[in-house]
C-alpha cells in the first residue's frame, strides 16, 4: 500500500477492510453453493471479515479469529458482545508464524471456511523496517541461481501466508477466500496447480483498491474451493465483485500460467522452443555512472560528469528500454563500456588493448567492486552479464520488458559498431539486415501478438520476459504463416553456438 506512512501499520500491513467491501466479498461468497460448518479468520484484525462470514453463515458451527494486534482483538470481541454470538466465537490473540494450525484446523468441521484479508507488505518492505513479522524461511520457494543471487527473493507476506492456507487444505475440504493482489494470486494459484493441491475451482473478482484501501494495486477477492474431486487448472476472471460474468478465464498449460486459455488454446502449437532462434537479455553491468557514457567532442562523459578520451574499442551505441519503447532508434543518446565478449572473461588485456580505458576503469575500481549483487563476487574485476557472441553481431530484434504492447523492432548498427541493450530489453542477434526483417515481421505478425498476449498479465511491472518470448517456437510460427522457406534461409546464417572448448580456446588466446 504506497501511501501509507504509518510505519507499524505498514510492518503489520495493517489496513483494516470496510465493512462495505467484506459485505459485497461475503455476497459473492454466497451465490457459490458452499455452505461452511466453520470459518476461520488467521488475521482478522477488528473482524470485519469474521463478522460479515458469521452473518452470511448463521449455520456455521464454529468460528476462529486470529490476530496479533491485542487492540484489534478487543474492538473484535466487544463488537461479538454487542451482536450477541461471543460465546460460539473463538478469538486468538497469537502470530500467525507462531500457530500451530494444525491443531486449529483438527477441531474444524468440514468444510471450512478461511475468509479475510492478510496483510499487504513484502518481505523487502519489513527488511527496511527492521521488522520480524516474517515467516522464519524466507526463501520459501526456493529460488536459487540468479534470481535468489540477485534478490528476486523478495515476496509478499501475504502470498506465503496463503500458500500456508493451500497445506491446511491439503486433505480437508472447504473454501479460501481472500483478499490479496491479483499478482499473488497468480502466484499461489500457479504453486497449487504445480504441485497437485485439489483445487476444484478458483476465481478471481477484481475491485478498486484505491476506492477501499487508498492503494494503487491490481487487487482481488481470490476465491477457491478445495475437495477431493474434480480437479481444474482454471481460474475465472471478473473485472469486478458485482460482475455476474467472467470476462475471460485464465489457467495452467504446459506449465505456465496462461492469461486468457481460449486465445491460448487458438495457437497452443506454436507453445515450444526453437533451438536456431535463442532469446537473449541485453547487458547487466549495476554500474550506470561508470560504464554508460555519452560522447562529447572531447571523449566521453560518465555518469559523474567527468569526459575522458577513452579508446573506441570497447565502446558500444547502447540503446536503453525506453529508447526502444519510444522508438529512438536511428541514434543513440549513450554508450556503454563493454568490458568483456565472454562472461567470465579475463578483463586483464584491457590494459594492452586500451590504456586509457584500463586506467578510467582502475580509478573507478571502487564503485565497481561495490557492486552489491552476489554474481560479481569471484569474478575477473569489471566483469558484466549477458554478453556473449551473440552481442556483437550487426543486427538485433529487439523488445522492451516493460513494453504493455506486443511489437518488436529491428535494429541496426550505429557507426558500424553493433548495438547493445540494457537489461530489460530482450532480443535475437542477426547477422543481415534480411534477417532481422524477417523476424521482425514475422513476430509483429497477428498471430504472434495473441499468441504471446495470451500469456501476457499487462499489469504486471514487466509484462514481457525472456520466459516468455522463448515459450514461442519461431519455427512454428515461419510454418504457420507459409514462410517456412524464408525461416530456412534466415537460420542457415546463424553461426553454431559457440562450444564450451571453443571459449577456453579463445579466452586462452586473448589472455595470452
Ligand atoms: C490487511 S489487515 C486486515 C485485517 C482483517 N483481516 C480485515 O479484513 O479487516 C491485516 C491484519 O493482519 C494482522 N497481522 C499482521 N501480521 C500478523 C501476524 N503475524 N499474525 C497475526 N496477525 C497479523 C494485522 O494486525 C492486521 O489486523
Amino acid at each position: 500500500m504506497v501511501l501509507l506512512k504509518n510505519s507499524r501499520a505498514c510492518e503489520f500491513g495493517d489496513f483494516q477492510t470496510p465493512d462495505d467491501l467484506a459485505r459485497r466479498s461475503l455476497q459473492v461468497i454466497k451465490q457459490l453453493t458452499i455452505d461452511p460448518k466453520s470459518i476461520l479468520e488467521p488475521t482478522c484484525g477488528r473482524g470485519s471479515f469474521l463478522l460479515a462470514a458469521i452473518a452470511a453463515f448463521p449455520t456455521a458451527q464454529q468460528s476462529v479469529g486470529v490476530e496479533i494486534n491485542k487492540t484489534h482483538l478487543e474492538a473484535l470481541q466487544q463488537q461479538l458482545i454487542a451482536n450477541g454470538i461471543d460465546l460460539s466465537v473463538q478469538t486468538l490473540h497469537a502470530d500467525f508464524f507462531q500457530m500451530d494450525w494444525s491443531e486449529i484446523l483438527s477441531q474444524l468441521p468440514e468444510p471450512i471456511l478461511v475468509i479475510g484479508n492478510p496483510p499487504w507488505v513484502t518481505n523487502s518492505m519489513l527488511g527496511g523496517l527492521q521488522s520480524s513479522n516474517l515467516p522464519k524461511k524466507s526463501n520459501f520457494q526456493s529460488l536459487n541461481g540468479l534470481d535468489a543471487l540477485t534478490g528476486k527473493s523478495n515476496f509478499d507476506i501475504s502470498e506465503w501466508m496463503l500458500l500456508q492456507h493451500l497445506e491446511w487444505f491439503k486433505q480437508r475440504t472447504g473454501i479460501m477466500a481472500m483478499l490479496c493482489k491479483a499478482s499473488v494470486a497468480r502466484k499461489v494459484l500457479v504453486y497449487a496447480w504445480k504441485h497437485g493441491y485439489p483445487t476444484q475451482s478458483a476465481r478471481i473478482y477484481k475491485f478498486d483498491a484505491m476506492h477501499y484501501f487508498r492503494a494503487a494495486v491490481d487487487a482481488c477477492l481470490f476465491v477457491v474451493e478445495f475437495g477431493q474431486h474434480s480437479f481444474s487448472k482454471d481460474c475465472l476472471v471478473y473485472d469486478d465483485l458485482s460482475d455476474a460474468q467472467a470476462s475471460h478465464t485464465l489457467g495452467y498449460r504446459n506449465g505456465v500460467m496462461i492469461a486468457n486459455i481460449v486465445v491460448y488454446d487458438r495457437w497452443q502449437h506454436l507453445h515450444g522452443s526453437d533451438e536456431k532462434c535463442t532469446w537473449r537479455s541485453g547487458i547487466k553491468h549495476d554500474c550506470a555512472k561508470v560504464m554508460e557514457l555519452e560522447k562529447r567532442t572531447d571523449g566521453y562523459r560518465n555518469g559523474n560528469g567527468i569526459t575522458i578520451a577513452l579508446e573506441n574499442i570497447y565502446i558500444y551505441p547502447l540503446f536503453k528500454s525506453s529508447d526502444i519503447s519510444n522508438n529512438r532508434i536511428v541514434t543513440c543518446r549513450k554508450y556503454l563500456l563493454v568490458t568483456q565478449h565472454l562472461v567470465g572473461e579475463d578483463t586483464a588485456h584491457i590494459e594492452y588493448d586500451a590504456p586509457i580505458t584500463w586506467r578510467y576503469l582502475q580509478d573507478n575500481a571502487d564503485a565497481l567492486a561495490k557492486r552489491g549483487s552476489s554474481i560479481y563476487q569471484n569474478r575477473p574485476p569489471f566483469s558484466i552479464f549477458g554478453v556473449g557472441d551473440y552481442t556483437f553481431r550487426p543486427w538485433k530484434v529487439a523488445i522492451s520488458g516493460f513494453y504493455k504492447k506486443v511489437v518488436f523492432t529491428a535494429i541496426r548498427s550505429v557507426d558500424d559498431r553493433p548495438a547493445v541493450f540494457d537489461d530489460t530489453v530482450y532480443f535475437l542477434s542477426c547477422g543481415s539486415e534480411d534477417e532481422a526483417v524477417f523476424l521482425t515481421e514475422i513476430l509483429n505478425s497477428s498471430i504472434a501478438t495473441e499468441f504471446l498476449s495470451s500469456m501476457i498479465f499487462w499489469n504486471d511491472k514487466r509484462p514481457i520476459t525472456i520466459d516468455l518470448l522463448k515459450r514461442l517456437n519461431i519455427a512454428a510460427l515461419a510454418t504457420e504463416l507459409g514462410r517456412e522457406n524464408e525461416y530456412v534461409a534466415c537460420v542457415q546464417q546463424i553461426p553454431e553456438k559457440r562450444t564450451k572448448t571453443s571459449q577456453k580456446r579463445r579466452k586462452i588466446s586473448t589472455s595470452c
